[in-house]
């Protein structure tokens, strides 16, 4: 933190302020700073697990006294009416301050995130699997790759039959699905889905007929010797950026209004989920793109006066995402893979033709372990 000039009660013992000596000024109310105490009756000290419920404290939480104490270094609040002291340091009050943040950060997209396109991402993030497998520092740039842009490539994988598990173990805990633990992507006869015909897809999200959506995809090459069959990606996010931009009411409706998606894979399987095309947090980020123009089911959440408005929506955020001019285009070779944020970048497939054979293997990792490993990496 910026250096203390002094600490002092406002709002008649409801909160404190911190003036720093830079001029900047931040404020904690009574009940936050009691609730988040650090003591360990309200906190293991182990785990940092709160031991108390909101309950246990008083309603009219508020500060007798605050001053710095030199000698620890830490700020002293005591509570009233339990006239309880406790320690904060300015580094811990740094990392949780929540005075002016909506000032800095006002935009749909979340702050840590990158959005991109064909022009800015320059060139496609790509990591070798054996370098990552034993360089740290490599394997956290691959992970936070995942989590910025939303993709990466790996190339220097195994080419055999379930290289993918070993891949995908190392970004986190496979989810299984009724198409299995992994599923292979090859030309089959009476395919039950499109991905498994020489036919191109367009641009999509994975399954957005589960509740909840497959977060992380890793699709993993072990034969491509077909004409075609090249691997797309753009980023959802990015195009919903540009529709609000554009057509600020069109990424109301699509916001606004739950859509169904549907999956009936053979007799015992019919999938189904409700939710929006594009979803936003309650502060209004983007947090997932559903946009699968093979599952969507016929739309009946929308009123009959905004039909037309909400075909012209979709029709629109389509047209964007199908612009060329965001997607990136790559043959995966085998032992060659890609592993995409399927809550936000879509992805897409040539059709392919001829002699030779293309056969990919997939899998979904559920997101919140690489999140939980790009913390631990970057400690
Ligand atoms: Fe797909």
């Amino acid at each position: 933190m910026q250096s203390l000039k002094s600490v002092e009660i406002i709002d008649s013992g409801k909160a404190i302020l911190l003036n720093l000596k830079d001029g900047g000024k931040i404020r904690y109310h009574s009940s936050w700073l009691r609730d988040n105490s650090l003591d360990p009756e309200t906190r293991n000290p182990n785990n940092g697990q709160k031991i108390i419920s909101l309950n246990n404290l008083p309603k009219n939480i508020s500060i007798d006294s605050v001053y710095f104490d030199k000698k620890r270094k830490q700020i002293a609040v005591k509570f009233l009416p339990e006239k309880k002291e406790i320690f904060f340091s300015l580094n811990w009050l740094e990392s949780y301050a929540y005075d002016n943040k909506k000032n800095k950060d006002n935009g749909c997209i979340d702050s840590d995130l990158k959005i991109w396109n064909q022009n800015t991402i320059k060139k496609i993030p790509t990591f070798n699997y054996s370098s990552i497998t034993k360089n740290k520092n490599l394997f956290l740039k691959c992970l936070k790759s995942v989590y910025v842009y939303g993709f990466a490539k790996i190339k220097g994988g195994k080419i055999k039959r379930g290289a993918l598990i070993e891949l995908a173990n190392l970004f986190g805990y496979i989810r299984e699905t009724n198409y299995g633990k992994l599923f292979d992507v090859k030309s089959k006869i009476n395919a039950i889905n499109l991905a498994y015909t020489n036919l191109g897809l367009n641009l999509h999200t994975d399954n957005p007929y589960r509740d909840p959506v497959p977060t992380i995809q890793i699709l993993y090459c072990l034969e491509n010797s077909v004409s075609g069959g090249e691997s797309i990606v753009a980023d959802g996010f990015y195009a919903a950026k540009i529709l609000k931009e554009k057509h600020s009411k069109y990424f109301d409706l699509l916001t606004k209004y739950n859509v169904s998606f549907e999956f009936k894979g053979d007799k015992n399987i019919f999938l189904k989920s409700n939710r929006p095309i594009i979803e936003l947090s309650p502060m209004g980020k983007i947090i997932a793109i559903r946009f699968n123009e093979r599952s969507i089911a016929p739309v009946t959440e929308v009123p009959f006066e905004l039909m037309d408005d909400f075909y012209a929506a979709y029709r629109t955020f389509s047209d964007i995402i199908y612009d060329p001019k965001l997607s990136i285009k790559f043959k995966l070779n085998p032992g060659e893979s890609f592993v995409i944020d399927n809550t936000r970048v879509l992805h897409a497939r040539s059709s392919f033709k001829g002699k030779g054979n293309r056969w990919l293997q997939g899998c979904y990792v559920d997101k919140d372990a690489i999140l939980s490993k790009i913390s631990i990496l970057s400690d």
